[in-house]
């Protein structure tokens, strides 16, 4: 593999022609960093299963500019069609009131039946084979501009090496990839820290198949005003496992994991080997390495998660203890994420 000499820069311009040029490069988006490179060109998206150390039958989720890019590759049907223009509508209104749309954009990544007459545009590499699409409109101007001026989706994974913890800032993208990778665009620390929310909308129902930071309440509403009593359907993980064809590889039980031992729903400290992680007001004789939130906030905790484990990792404790998480709304993408990241 080409050895590179991995640059960090704030320049868009500079990313661009990476991604013109063919190469992967690392971009922010509002969620965490990606790995993008051109999602037409097999060579530019091969690049990025070998720098990250990706398994080929993973398949990687295409970024759009616009409603109009997603449906040039996706099918959507009706309540599909309903839920776009509920997430992605700083699309819809195009450059007005753009702050204020920005703020109700929703990360949600829709898997969708890929179109027949683009299955020769796009990489095979990107769907791994797969008869549908998982496509993702983000809210990161930086993410959008680069989009809008290659003029097709960008294919990208989370910027980390394979199973390892997400990025959610440049140096960790640095940290993970250099040498792998010409370029990593720097736009500072992601906004929300955890990954989107993939739904399956192949079927009139929803089917959740990765928990993460879009909101699924604002997807109920919709659902229920599309048709009374719709919801989305959340299935177990286990009955994922257990599925012949894995719908979401990241369901995959070992993923997102530090390289330090983890334990869960951690209320002591077992060692002073042992960091703890805390979230929330913690006894005053446990020795907090570092807090999710003290405020026990969900969207702060969300924000530090991958951050302040990827910090722990490097500080070389011999575990990490968890304090518990409550799974409610984000909180079920953080316990989630925190299940993955501590099995064995
Ligand atoms: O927030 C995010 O979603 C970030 C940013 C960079 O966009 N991306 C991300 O990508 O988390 P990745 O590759 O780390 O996770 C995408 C997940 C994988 O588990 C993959 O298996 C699944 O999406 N996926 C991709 N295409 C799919 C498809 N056609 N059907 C089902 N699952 C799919
Ligand atoms: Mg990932």
């Amino acid at each position: 593999m080409h050895v590179f000499q991995t640059k960090i820069s704030s320049s868009v311009d500079e990313a661009l022609s990476y991604l013109e040029a063919g190469e992967c490069v690392g971009i922010p988006t509002e969620t965490v960093y990606g790995l993008a490179a051109d999602a037409c060109s097999s060579t530019a998206v091969q690049k990025i299963y070998h720098s990250k150390g990706r398994p080929n039958f993973n398949p990687l989720i295409i970024h759009v500019d616009s409603i109009e890019m997603a449906m040039q590759y996706g099918h959507f049907n009706e309540v599909a069609l309903e839920l776009v223009y509920e997430c992605w509508q700083n699309q819809r209104f195009a450059d007005l009131h753009i702050k204020e749309n920005m703020k109700k954009q929703q990360p949600f990544t829709f898997v969708v039946p890929l179109k027949d007459n683009i299955k020769s545009v796009l990489a095979s590499e990107v769907t791994a084979g797969l008869k549908t699409v998982a496509i993702r409109s983000p809210s990161h101007p930086v993410a959008l501009d680069l989009i809008k001026r290659l003029g097709r989706p960008l294919a990208a994974p989370s910027a980390n090496r394979s199973n390892y913890i997400s990025p959610t800032t440049a140096k960790a993208v640095f940290e993970d990839l250099k040498g792998r990778i010409p370029f990593v665009l720097d736009a500072g620390p992601c906004a929300k820290g955890i990954e989107s929310t993939i739904l399956d909308l192949t079927t009139l129902q929803p089917v959740v198949l990765r928990y993460g930071s879009g909101d699924l309440n604002r997807i109920n509403e919709v659902l229920n005003a599309y048709q009374q009593g719709l919801q989305v359907e959340e299935k177990q993980t286990s009955v994922h496992m257990h599925m012949k064809a894995i719908r979401a590889p990241g369901m995959l039980q070992k993923h997102y994991a530090p390289k330090t031992p983890v334990r869960l729903n951690a209320r002591e400290q077992l060692a002073p080997t042992e960091a703890y992680l805390a979230f929330g007001q913690t006894p005053a004789h446990i020795k907090v390495a570092l807090n999710l939130s003290e405020t026990a906030n969900l969207e702060e905790a969300s924000v530090n998660l991958y951050h302040m484990l990827r910090e722990l990792d490097q500080r070389g404790y011999n575990s990490i203890a968890i304090a518990p998480i409550p799974n409610t709304g984000l909180g079920m993408a953080i316990n989630d994420r925190l299940k993955r990241a501590a099995a064995s």
